[in-house]
């Protein structure tokens, strides 16, 4: 059974918001974006923390915020270097989406940052979790920022079952987390991602260390695990793609992928070649690479050309860039293709 179908509101929990806040007091993380409010900042850190680790993103949001300090920087760079800026993290449309919603301030807000939640939702990129941080950080807004460790927590402090795969998951959760929203919603939703992440973890929560253990319903019965519920499974796709790594004294050619379908903007290898090049092939290499719901299976054949007019004639016909491996580092390639680069350079 649900909570809020077992409950009525009338009950209070606030006490379990308060306790959390004064564990954030003595318990927060010290991370550069909690010394301000400046909600640049903020957005841009909750962009890239949003499906990165803090310890995997800090390096690239403290390099991000020290090349494009403000809106303004980041309205006026080129695209092809805010996605140098994002190298490595992945999930790049988030950065193609940072690069225009900074040009939207610009535009329709006269370079301020929007400090209503409905104005925030309107820039590209950002949905009701990172628009409820932003507000709530910046502007004491009273919105929950409710993503997976609010679920989790919730879910588990009330014991209850509700579907996290529902469509209606999001305002469920949202309804229950009004229940223990204490007066600070800004330290409180930072508290819940510092408590999701570092206690009430997914595997091997630290229930010892919760500051919420006696007040949990799920720990007093001992069904930490059984919870939160999660009936449907988003099945993932299998993919299969084709590259050819063509190559001469160090030299080889990529392009930059222009379809929205996956790593839309980054740079690839060539995926067809003419008949003639195949003579050069000097072996194939297969990698398996998991995207969100994708399985790729990718196949990079190795070809060497070995002869001048061959590679010069292929160059002047095709709309190829050629470069090298010093070049490589300024331009994004998709994880696969990278660490291929990388170990052919280590051989
Ligand atoms: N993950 C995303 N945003 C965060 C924040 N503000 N604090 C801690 N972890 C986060």
């Amino acid at each position: 059974m649900t909570f809020l179908d077992k409950n009525n509101k009338a009950s209070d929990f606030l006490h379990l918001g308060n306790k959390l806040l004064s564990w954030y007091k003595k318990n927060a993380r010290d991370l550069p974006f909690r010394q301000t409010k400046d909600p640049y900042k903020i957005w841009i850190c909750e962009i890239v923390f949003q499906q990165t680790r803090i310890n995997q993103g800090l390096n690239h949001y403290n390099n991000f915020i020290q090349r494009f300090p403000d809106v303004q920087t980041l309205a006026e760079a080129e695209e092809n270097e805010v996605l140098l800026y994002w190298k490595g993290l992945g999930y790049y449309s988030r950065a193609i989406n940072i690069h225009k919603a900074a040009q939207q301030v610009i535009n329709d807000y006269g370079g301020v940052f929007p400090s209503r939640y409905e104005e925030i939702l309107k820039l590209k990129g950002v949905g009701k979790y990172t628009a409820a941080a932003i507000t709530s950080i910046c502007f004491g807004g009273k919105i929950p920022a409710v993503d997976g460790n609010f679920y989790r927590v919730l879910s588990r402090v009330f014991a209850d079952d509700f579907d996290i795969s529902n469509s209606r998951a999001f305002a469920y959760f949202s309804e229950l987390a009004t229940l223990i929203l204490p007066g600070n919603v800004g330290d409180f939703n930072q508290a819940m991602m510092d408590l999701g992440s570092e206690i009430c973890k997914p595997k091997n929560p630290l229930c010892g260390e919760c500051p919420l253990n006696e007040d949990c319903l799920a720990f007093s019965l001992n069904k930490i695990s059984e919870f939160p519920v999660k009936t449907k499974k988003v099945k993932s796709e299998n993919l299969h793609l084709k590259y050819y790594f063509v190559h001469r004294n160090g030299q080889f050619l990529i392009q930059q992928r222009k379809d929205d379908f996956i790593w839309k903007k980054l740079f690839e290898f060539p995926s067809i070649i003419p008949e003639e090049l195949e003579s050069f092939n000097k072996g194939v290499k297969t990698v398996n690479h998991k995207l969100t719901h994708k399985n790729l299976t990718i196949e990079i054949s190795n070809i060497e050309v070995t002869s001048e007019p061959a590679w010069k004639q292929f160059i002047a016909q095709n709309q190829y860039l050629v470069t090298d491996f010093e070049g490589s580092h300024e331009k994004s390639f998709p994880k696969p293709l990278e660490n291929y680069i990388q170990n052919r350079n280590q051989k």
